[in-house]
């Protein structure tokens, strides 16, 4: 085993977490990393990191705004060096909090697509996943979908099915639909697809594809890589609701589908900014957006490294290429104008 210790913690309750760690000889061969992701493949290429440089990797996990929160009050004294979450918005907010410094690295400069990473280096995409929808095989025609606009129509009353306004996969679309056509239409849609909605929003984007399956919804909106994960689960209910859908892109012939990063920036502080670089560099790099396209089903951020295969039989998609800092400036919008629609 590897000498990597990974503190998993949901609840964040104690101030001296990384206390020890602090006090140990190594202090320079260690990174300290504050994630909001939640997948098994992220252990796995930590390990590999140490493995390849002899740096650990010590993780906070907790949700993004639980992380930022944290950083704001430990201010320098903070141990974090790198911040990682599942969504551009919320690194966004940690750079207007001030929480994040700039980093100049030619190798990330030319690893992430423009559009995917902070003009100044803030923060660095390091996957990306589609916001898609994924409908009945039985009951829906794909002729008859088109755009996420489509969804207000009447004709999808009581059809559709999607997780609460308070999880951030679903504030960024908003905030994307803001950016493309205006808060007074964007909140005209978010009314109509309550209105459209088969249920009130609960579970996650896998509860969404099962409700889809069990004949409660007909659409689902939801991350790709869920459905890889559903059609590769242990459990075959979850193959069952998996193979009972099929995804649909939403506007190709216009701005395209949106998309959204997890991602990575170096917190103002970091007691180890090299190490965090270092990092950052190394989950940017061909053999880790390797591991991340197969072990989570996510495409990778890098275009020289193709998706997983089943994620690339769901064909090319047009993604929507506005900067994704938009979805950190427009996130308040989105949270009220969802208030106002009554999506809870
Ligand atoms: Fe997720």
């Amino acid at each position: 085993m590897k000498r990597i210790f990974v503190i998993l913690i949901v609840i964040l309750a104690s101030g001296a977490l990384f206390a020890e760690g602090a006090a140990e000889p190594v202090e320079e061969n260690v990174v300290n990393v504050y994630s909001h992701r939640h997948y098994d493949v992220d252990q796995e290429l930590y390990e590999r990191f140490t493995e390849l440089t002899g740096i650990e990797v010590n993780v906070v996990k907790a949700g993004a705004d639980e992380l930022i929160e944290r950083l704001r009050t430990e201010g320098p004294a903070s141990p974090a060096d790198v911040v990682m979450t599942v969504d551009a918005g919320r690194l966004q907010k940690a750079v207007e909090m001030n929480l994040l410094q700039a980093v100049d690295s030619a190798e990330l400069d030319s690893a992430i697509p423009e559009h995917l990473r902070h003009p100044d280096g803030y923060w660095f995409g390091l996957t990306k996943r589609a916001r898609v929808l994924a409908y009945s095989v039985d009951r829906v025609d794909p002729s008859e979908l088109s755009t996420y606009e489509d969804l207000a129509n009447s004709k999808w009353a009581g059809r559709i099915v999607v997780r609460s306004s308070s999880n951030i996969y679903n504030q960024s679309l908003m905030a994307a639909m803001i950016a493309a056509i205006g808060e007074d239409a964007a909140a005209e849609w978010a009314r109509a697809i309550v209105s459209n909605m088969a249920r009130e929003p609960e579970g996650n984007d896998r509860d969404q594809v099962k409700a889809v399956a069990s004949g409660l919804a007909d659409i689902a909106i939801v991350n790709t890589y869920y459905l890889g994960k559903l059609l590769t689960s242990d459990d075959p209910e979850e193959v069952a609701a998996g193979r009972s859908v099929n995804l649909f892109f939403p506007n190709q012939s216009d701005r395209g589908t949106h998309i959204n990063i997890s991602g990575a920036g170096v917190t103002a502080h970091a007691p180890h900014r090299d190490n965090a670089i270092r990092f950052i560099e190394f989950l940017t790099s061909v053999e880790a957006q390797e591991r991340y396209a197969a072990g989570n089903f996510e495409y990778p951020i890098r275009d020289d490294v193709p998706p997983a295969d089943l994620v690339s039989s769901w064909g090319n998609f047009r993604e929507d290429d506005v900067n994704l800092s938009v979805l950190g400036d427009l996130n308040i919008q989105a949270v009220i104008e969802f208030d106002k629609a009554g999506w809870k």
